[in-house]
């Protein structure tokens, strides 16, 4: 069996990919090596990868043929995509609809074309909620962006549903709520908030900080990820992967600095445009359907990213 992982170099897409390595599956991969962040980190991502069974396909989605990728492919990981709530203002905005909404479009054309796919998992977002209408939120709740990224990634997401269910593509996507563990994205909280404390460099909290997240550990995502993988389930589900452990960015704050046995030095200014006050997911239906829940508590998950964190910038 071969899986395509696609962003297979970013956060997600690599941890996914290194456990379906370790679990003898090979994974073929492909990734633009775009500039978001330091294509470094992406490099050093890449070479956790290196080995049996894993090949790389260096490109974008909307610069290969994506038929030909997906020949002899049975699961797609589709993880590419242009991540980040903060930054899909103004110009940039081409690059989201080309590599969130475009690129997922042409992949799913392609799943038509070749017809053997067993499973397409798309990585969705619970940005799609906005400042959700009712809290724990469903699956049900009706879904109102606040940032043209969440806009992006719900498109993208109704694509996946429309292909499921007018031509049958086996589609299932994963509303994930800000994940995190080593590894985790330079520009989100966590990795700078974690850096910052190895390095006693200045923190900055957009807002007050009590801001709350359901954060949800990487290992945890692949995990569900997995199961949507061997679910037999209907084509075109949509489940929220909700970590359980709804907290406040200051409350967080307070675990890294336990964990650094130092004061930070915490600064905080504006809100930034885009961000919502809370996200707060059920996770009933995934349980139901896929039996899937997270395992990892914030104290637990913040203190694998936190010692990583040392190792790779202290
Ligand atoms: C994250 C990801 O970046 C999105 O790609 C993903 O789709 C989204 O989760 C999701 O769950 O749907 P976000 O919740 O903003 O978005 O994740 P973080 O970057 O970890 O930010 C968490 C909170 O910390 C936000 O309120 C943010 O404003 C705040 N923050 C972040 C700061 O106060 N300072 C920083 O330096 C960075």
């Amino acid at each position: 069996m071969t899986v395509l992982v696609t962003g297979v170099a970013g956060f997600v897409g690599s941890t996914i990919a290194r456990r379906l390595l370790d679990d003898g599956v090979r994974v073929l991969g492909v990734d633009a090596l775009t500039d978001y962040y330091a294509v470094e980190l992406k490099k050093q991502n890449l070479a956790r990868l290196e080995g049996d069974g894993f090949e790389l396909v260096t490109a974008g989605l909307l610069d290969v043929d994506v038929a030909a990728l997906l020949s002899g492919v049975d699961t797609v990981f589709h993880e590419a995509g242009q991540p980040g709530v903060r930054k899909s203002w103004g110009s940039s905005f081409d690059e989201y609809t080309d590599h969130n909404v475009l690129a997922t479009q042409r992949l799913l054309e392609a799943a038509v074309r070749v017809g053997t796919l067993r499973r397409f998992v798309y990585a969705s977002s619970s940005s799609v909620y906005g400042d959700a209408l009712a809290y724990p939120t469903t699956e049900e709740t009706l879904p109102r962006p606040k940032s043209p990224y969440g806009v992006t990634k719900l498109a993208a997401e109704h694509l996946c549903s429309l292909y499921a269910a007018n031509f049958g593509v086996p589609t299932v996507s994963l509303r994930y709520f800000t994940v995190y563990g080593p590894r985790q994205r330079p520009d989100m909280a966590f990795t700078r908030f974690c850096r910052a404390a190895v390095l006693g460099e200045r923190i900055e909290v957009y807002g007050t900080g009590e801001q709350v997240r359901d954060f949800t550990f990487v290992d945890d995502v692949v995990d569900a990820n997995l199961r949507a993988m061997d679910a037999d389930v209907a084509p075109g589900r949509v489940y929220n992967v909700s970590g359980g452990s709804d907290a406040t960015v200051n409350e967080a704050l307070d675990r890294i600095a336990e964990l650094a046995g130092a004061p930070l030095d915490v600064h905080r200014g504006e809100v930034a445009l885009g961000d919502v006050a809370r996200t707060g997911g059920s996770a009933e239906l995934i349980r139901d359907e896929l039996g899937w829940a997270p395992h990892t508590s914030l104290r637990d998950g913040l203190a694998a990213q936190y010692a990583w964190a040392r190792e790779s910038f202290g």
